[in-house]
């Protein structure tokens, strides 16, 4: 959010340089026979929903709401309270943040400029990755290393809204397996969600963690809310089992055991979370 130039640096024109490198057929890049791209569930902003008659795409949510400690999305049409479903791909693409809106073009530099030079294009909207290896460091990475610095460090853990907002996490080896999948299959120009399908939210995350670390860390939820944010999104995998042959095979009590087994070998530091929760709050992001 807020690196903006740098997100568009990184994602569009770094691949906007990669493709100019293969139309130009410059040395090597007569050798590329497949594009893949690390796309993301964040180009669906907040996933699919089924309103009071029809499935639905809810926007940014009332501020009014999210005050009041309605976190839940709302049909735009009736104004009922929506139910989160699985997001297939030809779900609406409307991302609801700068690192989103970069997501999505990238993902379409590589399709279309893969269609226009003849190189066969996959993208993988990948949803939460976790896994060992991932920055520990880095606070945008994701709950996983940011919950597990906080209670390897006797930290609380504050949690957003009422924790019951969801995520689909997928463990690092499952995407592996989706991306040789993708390189490997007879493809081209489309898009595959990978995740497990499965919507786990945040306060369960907390909770199985601290039960790894065996920490007693308090959980707390406190009700505050980020602008922005997206309350669920959980993949519909149909499209990648049929045509890419992915199943995942990691569920999320195995997976977090596997992560939380690999941060206890590493060196915890600061993940500059308490930092960015300052910024956020300095520049009224989160309420
Ligand atoms: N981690 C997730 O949950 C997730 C979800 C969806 C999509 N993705 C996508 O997967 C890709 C990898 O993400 P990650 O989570 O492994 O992130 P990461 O920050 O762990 O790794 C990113 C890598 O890119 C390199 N990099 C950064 N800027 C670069 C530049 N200008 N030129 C060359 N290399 C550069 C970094 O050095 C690092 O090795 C990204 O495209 C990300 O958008 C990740």
């Amino acid at each position: 959010m807020y690196e903006i130039d740098r997100y568009v640096d990184v994602n569009i024109r770094g691949t906007s340089l990669l493709l100019d490198i293969l139309a130009k057929k410059e040395a090597g890049s007569e050798t590329v026979r497949r594009l893949v791209v690390a796309s993301s569930r964040a180009i669906y902003g907040e996933g699919k929903y089924k309103g009071r008659n029809s499935y639905v795409y809810p926007g940014a949510r009332d501020p009014g709401d999210l005050s009041n400690g309605i976190f839940d999305c709302r049909d735009p049409e009736s104004g009922d309270i929506a139910v989160a479903v699985p997001t297939d791909e030809d779900s609406k693409i409307h991302p609801s943040s700068i690192y989103g809106i970069t997501k999505q073009v990238q993902e379409q530099l590589i399709l279309t400029g893969g269609a226009s030079l003849g190189i066969p294009s996959v993208a993988l909207r990948y949803q939460n990755v976790y896994g060992p290896g991932q920055s520990l460091k880095n606070p945008y990475t994701g709950i996983l290393s940011i919950f597990s610095t906080l209670l390897l460090q006797g930290k609380d853990i504050n949690i957003f809204e009422d924790g019951k907002e969801t995520r689909d996490f997928v463990y690092i080896d499952d995407v592996v397996s989706a991306t040789l999948a993708a390189i490997d299959a007879d493809v081209s120009g489309a898009a595959y969600n990978v995740g497990t399908g499965q919507a786990t939210d945040v306060l369960s995350v907390a909770q199985a963690l601290r039960a790894n670390y065996g920490s007693d860390g308090e959980i707390k939820v406190t009700g505050n809310f980020r602008v922005g944010d997206i309350r669920h999104n959980f993949a519909d995998l149909t499209r990648a089992k049929s045509d890419l042959g992915f199943v995942p095979a990691v569920d999320f009590a195995h997976g977090v055991k596997a992560f939380a087994d690999w941060v206890q070998t590493q060196e915890v530091s600061d993940s500059g979370y308490e930092r960015s929760v300052s910024e956020m709050r300095s520049k009224g992001l989160l309420k």
